[in-house]
Protein backbone atom coordinates (compact mmCIF):
# COMPACT_ATOMS: atom_id res chain seq x y z
CA UNK A 1 0.00 0.00 0.00
CA UNK A 2 1.33 3.49 -0.75
CA UNK A 3 2.28 5.69 2.03
CA UNK A 4 0.98 9.41 1.96
CA UNK A 5 3.92 11.14 3.49
CA UNK A 6 1.91 13.95 4.59
CA UNK A 7 -1.89 15.18 4.76
CA UNK A 8 -2.92 18.77 4.65
CA UNK A 9 -5.33 19.45 7.44
CA UNK A 10 -7.80 22.26 7.64
CA UNK A 11 -10.01 23.08 10.27
CA UNK A 12 -12.97 22.69 8.46
CA UNK A 13 -13.66 19.23 7.77
CA UNK A 14 -16.18 18.25 5.23
CA UNK A 15 -19.45 16.37 6.11
CA UNK A 16 -18.04 13.11 4.80
CA UNK A 17 -14.71 13.52 6.38
CA UNK A 18 -16.48 14.02 9.70
CA UNK A 19 -18.66 10.85 9.12
CA UNK A 20 -16.36 8.64 7.58
CA UNK A 21 -14.96 5.99 9.99
CA UNK A 22 -11.40 6.97 11.36
CA UNK A 23 -8.19 6.20 9.55
CA UNK A 24 -5.78 3.93 11.04
CA UNK A 25 -2.76 5.94 11.55
CA UNK A 26 0.10 4.16 9.35
CA UNK A 27 3.30 4.25 11.60
CA UNK A 28 6.08 3.17 9.27
CA UNK A 29 8.25 1.06 11.06
CA UNK A 30 11.99 1.61 11.22
CA UNK A 31 13.16 -2.16 10.97
CA UNK A 32 16.44 -1.82 13.18
CA UNK A 33 18.97 -4.33 11.67
CA UNK A 34 19.94 -6.49 14.94
CA UNK A 35 23.92 -6.33 15.63
CA UNK A 36 25.64 -9.67 14.24
CA UNK A 37 28.09 -11.56 17.09
CA UNK A 38 31.04 -9.38 16.31
CA UNK A 39 29.19 -6.27 16.91
CA UNK A 40 27.83 -7.70 20.15
CA UNK A 41 31.39 -8.68 20.87
CA UNK A 42 32.60 -5.19 20.16
CA UNK A 43 30.12 -3.21 22.29
CA UNK A 44 30.68 -5.92 25.00
CA UNK A 45 34.40 -5.02 24.70
CA UNK A 46 34.13 -1.26 24.87
CA UNK A 47 31.30 -0.96 27.24
CA UNK A 48 32.52 1.21 30.96
CA UNK A 49 33.01 -1.54 33.45
CA UNK A 50 32.28 0.06 36.73
CA UNK A 51 33.28 -0.54 39.99
CA UNK A 52 32.23 -3.57 42.19
CA UNK A 53 29.49 -2.62 44.26
CA UNK A 54 30.88 -1.69 47.95
CA UNK A 55 34.46 -1.20 46.57
CA UNK A 56 36.44 2.15 46.76
CA UNK A 57 39.00 3.19 44.66
CA UNK A 58 41.79 5.33 46.52
CA UNK A 59 42.25 8.12 44.16
CA UNK A 60 45.56 10.47 44.52
CA UNK A 61 43.49 13.30 45.95
CA UNK A 62 43.50 11.33 48.78
CA UNK A 63 47.28 10.21 48.79
CA UNK A 64 48.77 12.78 51.33
CA UNK A 65 45.96 10.87 54.16
CA UNK A 66 47.18 7.49 53.46
CA UNK A 67 50.76 8.39 53.18
CA UNK A 68 50.54 10.06 56.40
CA UNK A 69 49.02 7.10 57.66
CA UNK A 70 50.79 4.48 56.90
CA UNK A 71 54.34 6.07 57.89
CA UNK A 72 52.88 6.97 61.47
CA UNK A 73 51.24 3.49 61.57
CA UNK A 74 55.22 2.19 60.84
CA UNK A 75 56.83 4.45 63.39
CA UNK A 76 54.35 4.27 65.98
CA UNK A 77 54.48 0.59 66.10
CA UNK A 78 58.46 0.61 65.87
CA UNK A 79 58.48 2.87 68.53
CA UNK A 80 56.06 0.85 70.71
CA UNK A 81 58.13 -2.50 69.98
CA UNK A 82 55.69 -4.36 67.25
CA UNK A 83 57.13 -6.32 64.44
CA UNK A 84 55.71 -6.18 60.97
CA UNK A 85 53.64 -9.38 59.89
CA UNK A 86 51.94 -10.04 56.84
CA UNK A 87 49.46 -13.16 55.95
CA UNK A 88 47.40 -14.42 53.12
CA UNK A 89 44.23 -12.43 51.64
CA UNK A 90 43.05 -16.29 51.08
CA UNK A 91 42.90 -18.21 54.47
CA UNK A 92 40.74 -21.42 55.03
CA UNK A 93 37.73 -20.30 55.62
CA UNK A 94 37.19 -22.77 58.59
CA UNK A 95 39.35 -20.26 60.06
CA UNK A 96 37.39 -17.34 60.52
CA UNK A 97 34.37 -19.69 61.38
CA UNK A 98 35.79 -21.52 64.61
CA UNK A 99 37.58 -18.18 65.71
CA UNK A 100 34.79 -15.34 65.27
CA UNK A 101 31.89 -17.65 65.38
CA UNK A 102 29.03 -18.95 64.07
CA UNK A 103 25.75 -16.72 64.77
CA UNK A 104 28.13 -13.74 64.32
CA UNK A 105 27.19 -10.80 61.30
CA UNK A 106 30.67 -11.23 60.30
CA UNK A 107 30.46 -15.47 59.98
CA UNK A 108 26.70 -15.96 58.81
CA UNK A 109 26.17 -12.73 56.54
CA UNK A 110 29.42 -11.41 55.55
CA UNK A 111 32.33 -13.84 54.51
CA UNK A 112 33.33 -14.24 51.15
CA UNK A 113 33.57 -17.75 50.93
CA UNK A 114 34.21 -19.90 48.25
CA UNK A 115 35.20 -23.54 46.75
CA UNK A 116 39.18 -23.66 45.35
CA UNK A 117 39.92 -25.25 42.24
CA UNK A 118 40.84 -28.68 44.26
CA UNK A 119 37.70 -28.31 46.10
CA UNK A 120 38.93 -26.58 49.38
CA UNK A 121 36.34 -23.88 50.83
CA UNK A 122 39.00 -20.67 51.38
CA UNK A 123 37.63 -17.20 51.89
CA UNK A 124 38.97 -13.63 51.49
CA UNK A 125 40.09 -12.48 55.03
CA UNK A 126 37.94 -10.41 57.27
CA UNK A 127 39.86 -9.54 59.87
CA UNK A 128 43.32 -10.15 60.81
CA UNK A 129 43.10 -11.38 64.29
CA UNK A 130 42.66 -15.34 63.60
CA UNK A 131 45.41 -15.36 60.86
CA UNK A 132 47.63 -13.32 62.95
CA UNK A 133 46.72 -16.44 65.51
CA UNK A 134 47.38 -18.61 62.94
CA UNK A 135 50.68 -17.93 61.81
CA UNK A 136 51.56 -17.63 65.68
CA UNK A 137 50.47 -21.57 65.97
CA UNK A 138 52.06 -22.16 62.38
CA UNK A 139 55.39 -21.13 63.47
CA UNK A 140 55.67 -22.17 66.78
CA UNK A 141 56.07 -18.60 67.66
CA UNK A 142 55.52 -19.84 71.79
CA UNK A 143 59.13 -20.33 71.88
CA UNK A 144 60.23 -16.61 71.11
CA UNK A 145 60.11 -14.05 74.38
CA UNK A 146 56.82 -13.48 74.76
CA UNK A 147 54.57 -11.51 74.66
CA UNK A 148 55.30 -11.48 70.57
CA UNK A 149 53.85 -8.22 69.09
CA UNK A 150 53.16 -7.84 65.89
CA UNK A 151 51.18 -5.35 63.91
CA UNK A 152 49.70 -4.90 60.21
CA UNK A 153 48.71 -2.63 57.64
CA UNK A 154 46.32 -4.28 55.22
CA UNK A 155 42.86 -5.12 52.91
CA UNK A 156 40.10 -7.28 54.80
CA UNK A 157 36.69 -7.62 52.99
CA UNK A 158 33.07 -8.26 53.99
CA UNK A 159 30.40 -8.19 51.76
CA UNK A 160 28.24 -6.86 54.12
CA UNK A 161 25.26 -3.94 53.19
CA UNK A 162 27.53 -0.88 51.51
CA UNK A 163 26.98 2.93 53.05
CA UNK A 164 28.91 5.72 54.18
CA UNK A 165 32.21 4.25 56.16
CA UNK A 166 31.22 0.51 55.42
CA UNK A 167 32.93 -1.13 52.51
CA UNK A 168 33.31 -4.52 51.39
CA UNK A 169 37.41 -4.37 50.94
CA UNK A 170 38.61 -1.86 53.62
CA UNK A 171 42.01 -1.55 55.27
CA UNK A 172 43.15 -1.98 58.67
CA UNK A 173 46.02 -0.98 60.97
CA UNK A 174 45.93 -3.33 64.09
CA UNK A 175 48.41 -4.64 66.47
CA UNK A 176 48.02 -7.60 68.35
CA UNK A 177 50.03 -8.95 71.48
CA UNK A 178 50.57 -12.62 72.42
CA UNK A 179 51.68 -14.67 74.98
CA UNK A 180 51.24 -12.37 77.78
CA UNK A 181 47.99 -11.35 80.09
CA UNK A 182 48.93 -8.09 82.01
CA UNK A 183 46.44 -5.11 82.57
CA UNK A 184 50.09 -3.17 80.93
CA UNK A 185 49.43 -4.96 77.57
CA UNK A 186 45.90 -3.82 77.37
CA UNK A 187 46.68 -0.57 78.32
CA UNK A 188 50.13 -0.32 75.51
CA UNK A 189 47.63 -1.42 72.87
CA UNK A 190 44.73 1.66 73.58
CA UNK A 191 47.45 3.79 74.32
CA UNK A 192 49.26 2.60 70.58
CA UNK A 193 45.86 3.17 68.79
CA UNK A 194 44.83 6.49 70.83
CA UNK A 195 48.32 8.06 70.00
CA UNK A 196 47.99 6.89 66.37
CA UNK A 197 44.67 8.92 66.28
CA UNK A 198 45.79 11.85 68.36
CA UNK A 199 48.84 12.35 66.09
CA UNK A 200 46.72 12.64 63.08
CA UNK A 201 44.88 15.78 64.74
CA UNK A 202 41.88 13.75 66.05
CA UNK A 203 40.11 14.24 69.18
CA UNK A 204 39.41 11.12 70.57
CA UNK A 205 37.18 9.33 73.36
CA UNK A 206 37.75 5.42 74.14
CA UNK A 207 34.66 2.94 74.92
CA UNK A 208 35.41 0.30 77.39
CA UNK A 209 34.20 -2.48 79.06
CA UNK A 210 34.84 -6.06 80.83
CA UNK A 211 33.22 -9.03 79.46
CA UNK A 212 34.37 -11.36 81.52
CA UNK A 213 36.15 -14.65 81.40
CA UNK A 214 33.87 -17.12 79.57
CA UNK A 215 32.15 -18.75 82.72
CA UNK A 216 31.36 -15.07 83.59
CA UNK A 217 29.84 -14.52 80.72
CA UNK A 218 27.66 -17.99 80.86
CA UNK A 219 26.12 -16.89 84.01
CA UNK A 220 25.54 -13.46 83.21
CA UNK A 221 23.97 -14.76 79.46
CA UNK A 222 21.36 -16.71 81.53
CA UNK A 223 20.26 -13.83 83.67
CA UNK A 224 20.06 -11.35 80.25
CA UNK A 225 18.39 -13.73 78.22
CA UNK A 226 15.63 -14.10 80.90
CA UNK A 227 15.40 -10.16 80.99
CA UNK A 228 15.49 -10.03 76.79
CA UNK A 229 12.26 -12.69 76.74
CA UNK A 230 10.46 -10.43 79.25
CA UNK A 231 10.65 -7.54 77.12
CA UNK A 232 10.45 -9.47 73.82
CA UNK A 233 7.64 -7.47 72.49
CA UNK A 234 9.51 -4.23 72.50
CA UNK A 235 12.47 -5.28 70.72
CA UNK A 236 13.31 -4.80 66.88
CA UNK A 237 12.71 -7.90 64.48
CA UNK A 238 16.58 -8.36 64.22
CA UNK A 239 16.98 -8.73 68.13
CA UNK A 240 14.02 -10.95 68.68
CA UNK A 241 16.15 -13.35 66.26
CA UNK A 242 19.29 -12.57 68.41
CA UNK A 243 17.61 -13.61 72.03
CA UNK A 244 18.83 -16.80 71.04
CA UNK A 245 21.17 -17.08 68.22
CA UNK A 246 23.70 -14.11 70.00
CA UNK A 247 21.99 -12.28 73.31
CA UNK A 248 24.84 -10.53 73.40
CA UNK A 249 24.68 -8.61 70.03
CA UNK A 250 21.09 -6.97 71.52
CA UNK A 251 22.96 -5.12 73.62
CA UNK A 252 24.53 -2.99 70.91
CA UNK A 253 21.99 -2.79 68.29
CA UNK A 254 21.62 0.74 67.33
CA UNK A 255 17.95 0.44 66.23
CA UNK A 256 16.06 3.47 68.50
CA UNK A 257 13.25 1.05 69.45
CA UNK A 258 15.77 -1.30 71.55
CA UNK A 259 16.86 1.57 73.32
CA UNK A 260 15.05 1.29 76.42
CA UNK A 261 15.03 -2.46 77.19
CA UNK A 262 18.87 -2.14 76.31
CA UNK A 263 19.42 0.85 79.12
CA UNK A 264 17.82 -1.36 81.53
CA UNK A 265 19.63 -4.72 81.00
CA UNK A 266 21.06 -6.41 83.74
CA UNK A 267 24.74 -5.22 83.12
CA UNK A 268 27.52 -7.74 82.53
CA UNK A 269 30.07 -5.89 85.20
CA UNK A 270 28.07 -6.81 87.75
CA UNK A 271 28.77 -10.33 86.83
CA UNK A 272 32.66 -10.59 87.04
CA UNK A 273 34.41 -12.77 88.85
CA UNK A 274 36.76 -10.51 91.36
CA UNK A 275 39.66 -11.52 89.01
CA UNK A 276 38.04 -10.06 86.23
CA UNK A 277 36.82 -6.81 88.25
CA UNK A 278 40.34 -6.55 89.25
CA UNK A 279 42.03 -6.89 86.18
CA UNK A 280 39.68 -4.77 85.01
CA UNK A 281 40.37 -1.82 87.43
CA UNK A 282 44.03 -1.84 86.59
CA UNK A 283 43.35 -1.70 83.11
CA UNK A 284 41.86 1.36 83.72
CA UNK A 285 44.26 2.73 86.27
CA UNK A 286 47.01 2.76 83.65
CA UNK A 287 44.41 4.64 81.12
CA UNK A 288 43.97 7.45 84.09
CA UNK A 289 48.20 7.34 84.51
CA UNK A 290 48.21 7.88 80.68
CA UNK A 291 45.37 10.84 80.55
CA UNK A 292 43.77 8.74 77.84
CA UNK A 293 40.00 10.03 78.00
CA UNK A 294 37.83 7.11 78.45
CA UNK A 295 33.90 6.14 79.21
CA UNK A 296 33.13 3.06 80.44
CA UNK A 297 29.98 1.17 78.28
CA UNK A 298 28.15 -1.38 80.28
CA UNK A 299 26.32 -2.34 76.43
CA UNK A 300 29.73 -3.02 74.76
CA UNK A 301 30.29 -6.40 74.01
CA UNK A 302 31.90 -6.48 70.38
CA UNK A 303 30.80 -8.46 67.60
CA UNK A 304 33.04 -11.31 67.57
CA UNK A 305 33.03 -14.32 69.74
CA UNK A 306 36.74 -14.54 70.93
CA UNK A 307 36.59 -11.62 73.08
CA UNK A 308 37.27 -12.62 76.99
CA UNK A 309 38.13 -9.54 79.76
CA UNK A 310 38.54 -6.43 78.32
CA UNK A 311 36.97 -5.16 75.10
CA UNK A 312 37.03 -1.27 73.94
CA UNK A 313 36.22 0.83 70.94
CA UNK A 314 37.39 4.37 69.37
CA UNK A 315 35.43 7.27 68.60
CA UNK A 316 35.43 10.71 67.60
CA UNK A 317 34.95 12.48 70.70
CA UNK A 318 32.23 15.19 69.92
CA UNK A 319 31.07 12.30 66.79
CA UNK A 320 27.68 10.57 66.20
CA UNK A 321 28.03 7.08 68.30
CA UNK A 322 26.26 5.20 65.72
CA UNK A 323 26.69 1.60 63.93
CA UNK A 324 29.38 3.26 60.96
CA UNK A 325 31.70 5.58 63.84
CA UNK A 326 33.63 3.47 64.97
CA UNK A 327 36.89 4.26 64.10
CA UNK A 328 38.50 1.19 65.54
CA UNK A 329 37.95 -1.35 67.74
CA UNK A 330 39.68 -4.43 70.23
CA UNK A 331 40.40 -6.65 73.03
CA UNK A 332 41.32 -9.33 74.74
CA UNK A 333 41.45 -12.99 73.09
CA UNK A 334 42.59 -15.45 75.90
CA UNK A 335 41.20 -18.68 74.53
CA UNK A 336 41.84 -17.90 70.85
CA UNK A 337 44.61 -19.65 70.23
CA UNK A 338 44.00 -22.82 71.95
CA UNK A 339 40.84 -22.91 69.76
CA UNK A 340 42.84 -22.67 66.84
CA UNK A 341 45.26 -25.39 68.51
CA UNK A 342 48.00 -24.04 70.58
CA UNK A 343 49.04 -26.77 73.08
CA UNK A 344 49.10 -24.21 76.25
CA UNK A 345 46.96 -20.92 76.81
CA UNK A 346 48.59 -17.80 75.37
CA UNK A 347 46.28 -15.04 76.74
CA UNK A 348 46.40 -12.03 74.22
CA UNK A 349 45.02 -9.21 73.27
CA UNK A 350 44.66 -6.62 69.90
CA UNK A 351 42.99 -3.31 67.63
CA UNK A 352 42.72 -2.46 65.06
CA UNK A 353 41.30 0.50 63.30
CA UNK A 354 39.56 1.37 60.14
CA UNK A 355 41.47 3.75 57.79
CA UNK A 356 38.71 4.51 55.44
CA UNK A 357 36.54 6.00 58.34
CA UNK A 358 40.08 7.78 60.19
CA UNK A 359 40.08 9.19 56.54
CA UNK A 360 36.55 9.95 56.18
CA UNK A 361 36.88 11.93 59.76
CA UNK A 362 40.09 13.55 58.25
CA UNK A 363 38.59 15.12 55.33
CA UNK A 364 35.56 16.63 57.26
CA UNK A 365 37.85 17.99 59.89
CA UNK A 366 39.81 19.34 56.58
CA UNK A 367 37.07 21.36 55.77
CA UNK A 368 35.39 22.21 58.54
CA UNK A 369 38.93 24.15 59.23
CA UNK A 370 38.92 25.57 55.61
CA UNK A 371 42.00 23.60 54.94
CA UNK A 372 43.94 24.20 51.52
CA UNK A 373 44.90 21.91 48.94
CA UNK A 374 48.08 20.25 49.61
CA UNK A 375 50.76 22.90 48.49
CA UNK A 376 54.27 22.15 46.57
CA UNK A 377 57.04 24.16 47.52
CA UNK A 378 59.56 24.32 44.79
CA UNK A 379 58.65 23.56 40.68
CA UNK A 380 61.05 22.75 37.99
CA UNK A 381 59.92 23.75 34.67
CA UNK A 382 62.49 23.47 31.44
CA UNK A 383 62.60 24.96 28.08
CA UNK A 384 63.92 23.58 24.73
CA UNK A 385 65.17 19.80 24.01
CA UNK A 386 68.31 20.39 25.37
CA UNK A 387 67.05 21.37 29.20
CA UNK A 388 64.65 19.04 29.04
CA UNK A 389 67.08 16.33 29.04
CA UNK A 390 69.30 17.61 31.75
CA UNK A 391 66.08 18.38 33.57
CA UNK A 392 66.03 14.34 34.50
CA UNK A 393 69.69 14.19 35.20
CA UNK A 394 69.48 17.17 37.80
CA UNK A 395 65.84 15.53 39.25
CA UNK A 396 67.67 12.45 40.00
CA UNK A 397 70.44 14.49 41.85
CA UNK A 398 67.73 16.40 43.62
CA UNK A 399 66.11 13.13 44.55
CA UNK A 400 69.03 11.53 46.20
CA UNK A 401 69.41 14.90 48.11
CA UNK A 402 66.15 14.51 49.73
CA UNK A 403 64.99 17.42 47.77
CA UNK A 404 60.95 17.03 46.57
CA UNK A 405 60.16 18.98 43.52
CA UNK A 406 56.89 19.19 40.80
CA UNK A 407 57.74 18.58 37.16
CA UNK A 408 55.64 18.15 34.26
CA UNK A 409 58.37 16.68 31.40
CA UNK A 410 55.25 16.75 28.83
CA UNK A 411 55.15 20.43 28.30
CA UNK A 412 57.77 22.38 26.58
CA UNK A 413 55.92 25.84 26.62
CA UNK A 414 57.24 28.10 29.75
CA UNK A 415 54.00 29.68 29.86
CA UNK A 416 52.02 26.57 30.39
CA UNK A 417 54.63 25.16 32.84
CA UNK A 418 53.77 28.53 35.08
CA UNK A 419 50.65 27.81 35.05
CA UNK A 420 51.07 24.86 36.45
CA UNK A 421 53.31 25.99 38.91
CA UNK A 422 51.21 28.27 39.66
CA UNK A 423 48.38 25.32 40.48
CA UNK A 424 50.57 23.93 42.33
CA UNK A 425 50.74 26.93 44.84
CA UNK A 426 54.53 26.70 44.34
CA UNK A 427 56.58 29.54 45.73
CA UNK A 428 59.70 29.37 43.72
CA UNK A 429 60.09 27.86 39.78
CA UNK A 430 63.10 26.98 38.96
CA UNK A 431 63.34 27.22 34.94
CA UNK A 432 66.48 25.96 33.00
CA UNK A 433 66.48 26.98 29.46
CA UNK A 434 69.31 26.50 26.53
CA UNK A 435 71.20 29.28 27.52
CA UNK A 436 71.44 27.57 31.20
CA UNK A 437 72.33 24.53 29.69
CA UNK A 438 75.35 26.18 27.98
CA UNK A 439 76.13 28.20 31.20
CA UNK A 440 75.82 25.81 33.70
CA UNK A 441 73.33 27.75 35.50
CA UNK A 442 69.95 27.71 36.27
CA UNK A 443 67.22 30.59 36.71
CA UNK A 444 65.29 30.51 40.49
CA UNK A 445 61.98 32.78 39.77
CA UNK A 446 60.16 33.85 43.33
CA UNK A 447 56.30 33.45 42.37
CA UNK A 448 55.12 36.06 44.80
CA UNK A 449 57.33 38.66 43.73
CA UNK A 450 58.67 37.64 40.01
CA UNK A 451 61.88 37.89 40.82
CA UNK A 452 64.59 36.14 39.55
CA UNK A 453 68.23 35.25 40.83
CA UNK A 454 70.09 32.95 38.25
CA UNK A 455 72.75 30.67 40.08
CA UNK A 456 75.46 28.32 39.26
CA UNK A 457 74.07 25.17 39.22
CA UNK A 458 76.65 23.41 41.46
CA UNK A 459 74.89 25.75 43.98
CA UNK A 460 70.99 24.26 43.08
CA UNK A 461 70.71 21.45 45.68
CA UNK A 462 72.28 23.66 48.79
CA UNK A 463 69.97 27.19 47.73
CA UNK A 464 66.83 24.87 47.63
CA UNK A 465 67.72 22.96 50.76
CA UNK A 466 68.04 26.43 52.64
CA UNK A 467 64.78 27.54 50.89
CA UNK A 468 63.22 24.31 52.05
CA UNK A 469 64.81 24.59 55.39
CA UNK A 470 66.22 21.30 55.10
CA UNK A 471 69.44 20.59 56.50
P1 LIG B 1 36.08 -4.88 64.04
O1 LIG B 1 35.38 -4.08 65.08
O2 LIG B 1 35.29 -5.86 63.28
O3 LIG B 1 37.28 -5.60 64.80
O4 LIG B 1 36.79 -3.91 63.02
C1 LIG B 1 37.66 -2.88 63.46
C2 LIG B 1 37.40 -1.62 62.69
O5 LIG B 1 37.47 -1.86 61.28
C3 LIG B 1 35.98 -1.05 62.88
O6 LIG B 1 35.90 -0.30 64.07
C4 LIG B 1 35.87 -0.16 61.65
O7 LIG B 1 36.53 1.07 61.85
C5 LIG B 1 36.61 -0.98 60.60
N1 LIG B 1 35.64 -1.72 59.77
C6 LIG B 1 35.01 -2.87 60.06
N2 LIG B 1 34.20 -3.24 59.06
C7 LIG B 1 34.29 -2.28 58.12
C8 LIG B 1 33.69 -2.07 56.82
N3 LIG B 1 32.85 -2.94 56.29
N4 LIG B 1 34.03 -0.95 56.14
C9 LIG B 1 34.91 -0.05 56.65
N5 LIG B 1 35.50 -0.21 57.85
C10 LIG B 1 35.21 -1.30 58.57
C11 LIG B 1 38.18 -6.40 64.18
O8 LIG B 1 38.30 -6.52 62.98
C12 LIG B 1 39.10 -7.10 65.15
N6 LIG B 1 40.02 -7.94 64.38
C13 LIG B 1 39.86 -6.10 66.01
C14 LIG B 1 40.81 -6.75 66.94
C15 LIG B 1 42.15 -6.83 66.77
N7 LIG B 1 40.51 -7.38 68.04
C16 LIG B 1 41.61 -7.86 68.60
N8 LIG B 1 42.61 -7.56 67.82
Amino acid sequence: MPIKKTTKTTNKKSKVMKNAPAKKKIVKKVVKAKPDDAQKNRIAKTKVISLLRGMKDSLPKEEKYWKTMHRLADSIAEAYGFAWIETPVLEESNLFVRSIGKGTDVVDKEMYVFEDKDGGKICLRPEMTASVARAYVNHGMQSLPQPVKVWYLNSMFRHDRPQAGRYRQFHQFGCESLGVKDPVVDAELIAVAYHFLEDLGLKIIVYINSIGTVEDRQNYIVELVGYLRSKRAYLCDDCKKRINKNPLRVLDCKNPDCKEVIEEAPQIIDWLSNDSRNYFMKVLEYLDDLEIPYELKSTLVRGLDYYTDTVFEFYKEDGEEGAQSALGGGGRFDGLLEQLGAKEPVPACGFSLGLERVINTLKDKDQAEGKEEEKYPIFFAQLGEQARRQTLVILEKLRKEGVMVKHNLAKTALKAQMEIADKYGADFTIILGQKEVQDGTIIIRDMESGVQEIIDQKKLVHNLKKKLGIN
